[in-house]
């Protein structure tokens, strides 16, 4: 029965991803899954059986049940949509200190001697006793030590990426920080395998007898010693790793952490033999790398040049102003606009920053009743995390076919009349194209400027997430309308039902 619930509980997981890949089925994808999640925990709580034994802590598992439950709804429902990366974060660093502390559970359980029965026999190996010549307690170490070391660092690297993201955490680096890291890392994995290829050696066994009498294993101190010291490198390590890296490069940071907590939560289901635990494991684990992969591609940049690259942040604000650019009144604007056959609309971060998808979404529909054919042009990194623009967009119930991939966006510019920027920056910056000196060189972008005419909607003439100038801004196409995309886009609608 267990079995097939977790045959089941393992299918939703795997439709449900498949359905996260569209706007359209992602709500549903989500729920799915969550189902067999709920149907997996529910499964092992009441059926599981070891030798004989139910699970019986009913109290503490539904307390427990309880509090996580709560907390996640209400950190779910208050959250605003600027702000997912660190919740995600926060609830991915929860999952890595959840691996890591089975991993301590579980090596405790391993070296325990009972404490009721007197030592009658101590024999220096477990491999000596009759019966146990291939008894090895290496490879279950091996997992043990595996979920410890990537849970941890999962765990301390999320919550380092919380704070940055945030603002609580600055970024920090020293010289040489790299080579620190390196080798902690390694004096950890060396530590680990040194007590991989010896446990046989450093456990004996005693034979006891009493009450609770029988096996019992006695561990050498140093087997201790070592393990916690794995524990302490493994969270300073994370500390360390995520620390020096880009505040604004952390959505990649986190899409890789989150998939270390996969690995490790799929080491816990190596443990206990939980198939549902396994593959659950095994698909965020590499969902979070496709992903990881997928924004460095996007952004045309190496996994190598994000981790330590110190992309964005501190270069941000430096660009100086280049050039002359030419402002447009919001009236002219909306004649521009109300005017035109077709317009293309490019959000980008600082759309979802103004919350200003709901008047977006007005004025498209306005445009619409004027006759003119509105489209929005989505580039795969605009905003701050996967599908950003789509989410923000869905919110307001933007239609989807509505929504153009930059591929067909980038098709559709050419006879475009009139191009809307709304908080978007890099995602538009020619020099993706034109200056191979540039961070975000070989990064595609939409080809705004192949359009007629471009509209660019900011604050001010700050540049982006890459801290780099755009030339977009200096051409002679473009004209600037500053000013928060919410109230800008108020006055825009006002202004274009005069029209
Ligand atoms: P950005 O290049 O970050 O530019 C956003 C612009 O929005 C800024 O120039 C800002 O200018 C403006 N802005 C901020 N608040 C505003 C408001 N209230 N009203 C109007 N404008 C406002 O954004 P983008 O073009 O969407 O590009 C995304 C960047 O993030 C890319 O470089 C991408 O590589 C990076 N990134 C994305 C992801 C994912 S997965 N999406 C992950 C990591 C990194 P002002 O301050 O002048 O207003």
């Amino acid at each position: 029965m267990l079995s097939i619930i977790y045959l089941i509980g393992s299918v939703t997981f795997i439709i449900g991803l498949k359905m996260l890949s569209h706007p359209a089925t992602a709500r549903k994808g989500n729920l799915i899954a969550a189902g067999g999640m709920t149907l997996a925990i529910l499964g092992t709580i009441f059926l599981y059986e070891n030798n004989g034994e139910h699970l019986h802590n009913y109290g503490w598992i539904f307390a427990g049940l309880l509090a996580g439950g709560t907390i996640g709804v209400l950190a779910a429902k208050k959250v605003k949509m600027t702000a997912m990366p660190e919740m995600v974060s926060l609830f991915n660093g929860m999952g890595g200190a959840c691996a890591a502390l089975i991993s301590v559970v579980e090596f405790n359980h391993m070296i325990t001697t009972p404490s009721a029965g007197i030592a009658t026999a101590v024999l220096p190996r477990l491999s000596e006793l009759p019966g146990m010549e291939h008894a090895s307690l290496g490879g279950r170490l091996l997992i043990i030590l595996l979920g410890l070391i990537i849970g941890s660092v999962s765990f301390a690297g999320s919550m380092i990426a919380w704070g940055k993201l945030n603002g609580r955490i600055k970024d920090f680096a020293f010289k040489g920080q790299h080579i620190v890291n390196l080798a902690i890392l390694a004096v950890s994995l060396l530590a680990a395998l040194y007590l991989v290829a010896t446990i046989d050696r450093q456990v004996g066994v005693e034979l006891t007898i009493g009450r609770s009498g029988g096996l019992a294993i006695r561990v050498a101190g140093i087997v201790k010693f070592l393990f916690y010291l794995i524990l302490l490198l493994s969270i300073i390590y994370g500390i360390l790793f995520v620390m020096p890296i880009g505040g604004a490069d952390m959505p990649v940071v986190i899409s890789l952490l989150n998939s270390f907590t996969g690995v490790a939560a799929a080491c816990g289901g190596f443990l206990y033999n939980n198939q549902v635990m396994l593959t659950g494991g095994i698909l965020v684990g590499s969902a979070g790398t496709i992903l990881t992969i997928l924004m460095c591609r996007a952004m045309n940049r190496s996994l190598k040049n994000v981790l330590i690259g110190s992309f964005g942040g501190a270069k941000a604000g430096s660009a100086k102003e280049q050039g002359q650019y030419k402002s447009i009144a919001l009236a002219d604007a909306a004649v521009v606009l109300a005017y035109a056959q077709k317009v293309v609309i490019v959000p980008g971060y600082g759309l979802a920053v103004a919350q200003a998808q709901h008047a977006c979404h007005e004025l498209e529909k306005l445009l619409e009743d004027k006759g003119v054919t509105v489209i929005y042009a989505i580039h795969p990194v605009a905003g701050r995390m996967p599908g950003h623009m789509n989410v923000l967009l869905a919110e307001a119930d933007v239609p989807y076919e509505k929504l153009l991939e930059m591929e067909q966006a980038n098709e559709a510019l050419p006879t475009t009349d009139a191009v809307l920027v709304l908080g978007a920056n890099d995602v538009v910056n020619p020099a993706a194209k034109t200056d191979p000196d540039s961070p975000i060189y070989g990064m595609p972008i939409l080809e705004v400027e192949k359009a007629r005419m471009v509209i660019v909607n900011k604050r001010s003439m700050k540049p982006g997430y890459a801290g780099i100038e755009n030339d977009l801004f200096f051409q002679p196409k473009t004209s600037m309308l500053f000013g928060d995309a919410k109230q800008v886009l108020q006055q825009l609608i006002a202004e274009v039902k005069q029209v």
